[in-house]
């Protein structure tokens, strides 16, 4: 257990460690104190880093757009950690509707629910939905239960790979938050799956951790519609140097590989798999993903490599496309936001 300060800049951005099973309450009090207070806390998820304030408190909401640069008009979500905080939050919520949350919740899933008006109109964009979700990582669900409902984006810089490490999130916002729980690497390394329930079908807007398989064993009927979700034409992804993404059978993504290399000649890193590094040449710069036939190892390292990569000193960034199904799907939906271009 420890709690450090580190000085960037001008301002001073707290530290805060703890055990990510069994989170030292001293410790998160302090955070709860700073989010009660006003401040902005980045904490873990079992998804990725959230960027917290009290979701009850204009004024630190309004920060939390400003310092991620995030454009208004991208809501965000309330994480809770119990369901008796839903009823503070959505409106006209049935036992039956209730039933099916508590099927999923605590875990990584957001869902779209009818809006209280009693929330603040900037947690939403004005909209008249609002996105919840129980978070089931321990330090999130100590941290909510000191302070009643949290929002939290993805704690990155708009625009940018969320953040699945303490350090991503100093990365991008240096001496800007008021303090950083620290408990070490996130579970999943994906943001939470999204399923809007405010319309007369369910609808996937954003694919997840929890498989569209899984998913459509509890909702039968859902559908996917990615371009639904408000935050369709902001979040890229974006890494610094231009990620070209390859896709197809294994065997063409490598034959397409080699030739784009032949052609250009320029300073590449390729992030591949165990099953297809040693297709290249023995000086290609590789880094591998994971393994194709464990998709989760993909999923969990993706944004972190793709952070680390970026710091390398290379030109551009080759990416092999995996299979898009179950949690492959939502690795691919990310890497086809990221990518400046698709080969196919
Ligand atoms: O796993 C996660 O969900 C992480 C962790 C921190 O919980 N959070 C996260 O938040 O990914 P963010 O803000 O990066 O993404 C939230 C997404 C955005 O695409 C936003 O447009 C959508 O949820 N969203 C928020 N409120 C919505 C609403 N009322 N209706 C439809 N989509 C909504
Ligand atoms: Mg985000």
């Amino acid at each position: 257990m420890s709690a450090m300060r580190i000085h960037l800049g001008g301002k001073t951005v707290r530290i805060l460690k703890v055990d990510p099973l069994n989170p030292e309450d001293d410790i998160l009090k302090i955070a709860s104190d700073m989010i009660k207070n006003g401040k902005i806390v980045a904490f873990p998820t079992e998804t990725v880093y959230g960027l917290g304030a009290d979701a009850f408190n204009p004024s630190a909401v309004e920060k939390i757009f400003r310092i991620k640069k995030r454009p208004t008009g991208n809501p965000l979500i309330v994480h809770i950690s119990k369901i008796e905080h839903v009823n503070e939050l959505v409106e006209d919520l049935d036992i039956r509707r209730m039933k099916v949350l508590e099927r999923l919740w605590p875990g990584p899933i957001t869902f779209v629910l009818k809006k209280r008006s009693n929330l603040p109109d900037i947690v939403t964009g004005g909209l008249n939905t609002v996105a919840v979700r129980m978070p089931s990582h321990p330090v999130s669900v100590a941290l909510i239960d000191m302070t009643g409902p949290i929002v939290a984006p993805s704690a990155n810089l708009s625009g940018r790979p969320s953040p699945t490490k303490a350090q991503h999130v100093i990365d991008d916002f240096k001496d800007e938050l008021d303090a950083i729980v620290d408990g070490g690497e996130t579970i999943f390394g994906l943001e939470s799956s999204v399923i809007d329930l405010s319309g007369d079908h369910p609808i996937l807007i954003r694919p997840g951790p929890i498989t569209f398989e899984r998913l459509r064993n509890i909702f039968p009927d859902l559908v996917i519609d990615v371009d639904k979700i408000p935050s369709s034409s902001f979040d890229h992804y974006m890494t610094k140097k231009p990620l070209y993404l390859f896709i197809g059978t294994v065997e063409k993504i490598v034959k397409s590989i080699l030739s784009f290399v032949e052609k250009r000649k320029k300073n590449f890193v390729l992030l591949c798999s165990e099953e297809t590094k040693n297709m290249y040449p023995d000086n290609f710069r590789k880094v591998i993903m994971g393994s194709r036939v464990r998709p989760f190892s993909i999923a969990k390292r993706i944004f972190d490599i793709m952070r680390k990569v970026d710091k390398m000193d290379v030109d551009e960034i080759l990416v092999e496309g995996i299979e898009e199904k179950g949690i492959g799907f939502t690795v691919m939906d990310r890497l086809r936001r990221s990518a400046l271009r698709i080969f196919e």
